[in-house]
């Protein structure tokens, strides 16, 4: 019987010359799979018919934009993820919800080996490959960009030549990764780190400097999971989709950084996420008022090194799956409105309430009521401080020596 390869397919110039491309080197059959996490665009008929034009045997069309909003945007909203204090994780956290799919793809069509179209100097590739080798460790792996020398002029004139189903005429100078929770956008003119970026590579966002009246939202979590916008009941993919809209209207959530790839390379990348932002600020600001103290502070590491985790590939890792019941503990009280106004690019809290806050009114205030004991203070700042004064007299006394 022929091989049979799954590929992850996107519909762009790339990934449509790799079908031909790896069915020349290998002789395999090639199966298209997309995977629809929210990335609009084109239709996804669009793409499935322009996959069979190209010479796919099967092609299949995975709607998974809800598992994608409820199964890993909602745990990166939990964990509050920013990977080096910035990136939502937009592209991080789609690959292993397209591996599920390829890898159960490659069950249903008898396929033996799993393709993608990453180049060998990011870390796609690397989330791609670690998932599939820990959901399908019988399956094999190529990268027809990478492996199979697959550069982009090659890729033009194999169009060409082939007549394909593919414009190759409409260079855009940038790679440019999106879906429901962002947008990224490298390479090109941004390359120069200096260079500012242009107005033309935002697409989820207007320009902030010129925005419209400001929009007041309330956005009302359950257990640290958005279930209402402004009273009305929302899915969690509703929920970032409304707030991509009106948060992206007044150009919040645009991030221009320079970020450490796995792969050890420094590489700058615009980021647009309206939604995961304005999300991510609210349930920031709930859980300041839901969370005790020292639960917090150590979440906010917990959420870091889960950030870096997701971001190297190991979200199907044994380490990252304790973080996650870690954070999910954490969310238990996480429940309550936060009042926020979307303005000139900045999403900013003005009012919170919780039927499960820790915020005690009668022990915050300075004005009659006040129920907080003050001539605790002296005694407990005495103790608090008794180490640091014992070590500071040792200290004076071995320099005087
Ligand atoms: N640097 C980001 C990451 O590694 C985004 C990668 C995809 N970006 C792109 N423009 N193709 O998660």
């Amino acid at each position: 019987m022929t091989e049979r390869i799954v590929l992850a397919y996107s519909g762009g110039l790339d990934t449509s010359v790799a079908i031909g491309w790896i069915g020349e080197a290998t002789g395999a059959e090639v199966i298209a799979v997309a995977v629809d996490v929210g990335q609009g665009g084109e239709s996804l008929e669009t793409i499935r018919q322009r996959a069979l034009g190209c010479g796919a045997v099967e092609a299949y069309v995975a709607d998974a934009s809800d598992e994608f909003a409820d199964e890993y945007c909602m745990p990166t909203l939990k964990a509050n993820a920013l990977y080096q204090g910035h990136y939502p994780l937009v592209s991080a956290i789609s690959r292993p919800v397209i591996v599920k799919h390829l890898v159960k793809a490659a069950r249903e069509f008898g396929a033996t080996t799993v393709a993608h179209g990453c180049t060998g100097k990011g870390n796609d590739q690397v989330r791609f490959e670690v998932g599939i080798q820990t959901l399908g460790p019988d399956l094999k792996c190529i990268a027809p960009v990478r492996d199979l020398a697959l550069t982009r002029d090659k890729a033009i004139a194999f169009a060409e030549e082939k007549g394909l189903p593919i414009e190759t005429t409409k260079k855009n100078p940038y790679s440019i990764d999106q879906n429901v929770w962002g947008r990224a956008v490298e390479t090109g003119y941004l390359e120069d780190i200096w260079n500012a970026p242009t107005k033309d590579i935002y697409d989820y966002t207007a320009t902030p400097e010129f925005p419209p009246a400001p929009d007041e939202v309330t956005i009302s979590f359950e257990a640290g999971v958005p279930v209402a916008i402004d009273g009305v009941r929302v899915t969690p993919l509703q929920a970032i989709k409304e707030l991509n809209r009106r948060a992206g209207a007044q150009g919040v959530g645009r991030i221009d950084v320079v970020e450490d790839r796995l792969v050890g390379i420094k590489s700058r990348e615009i980021y647009e996420a309206p939604g995961a932002m304005a999300l991510i600020t609210a349930h920031k600001h709930l859980e300041d008022i839901t969370v005790e103290r020292e639960q917090a502070r150590f979440k906010a590491t917990v959420g870091q090194r889960w950030a870096e985790l997701v971001y190297d590939g190991q979200w199907f890792s044994p380490l990252k799956r304790s973080l996650d019941a870690f954070i999910e503990d954490t969310q238990k009280y996480v429940s309550g409105d936060i009042r926020m106004t979307l303005h000139g690019g900045q999403a900013i809290v003005n009012g919170r309430r919780s039927d499960t806050s820790l915020y005690d009114f009668d022990l915050a205030t300075y004005d009659t009521g006040d129920t907080f004991d003050q001539s605790m203070a002296r005694g407990f700042i005495e103790l608090w401080g008794m180490s640091a004064k014992v070590a500071s007299g040792r200290d004076i006394r071995v320099a005087g020596k």
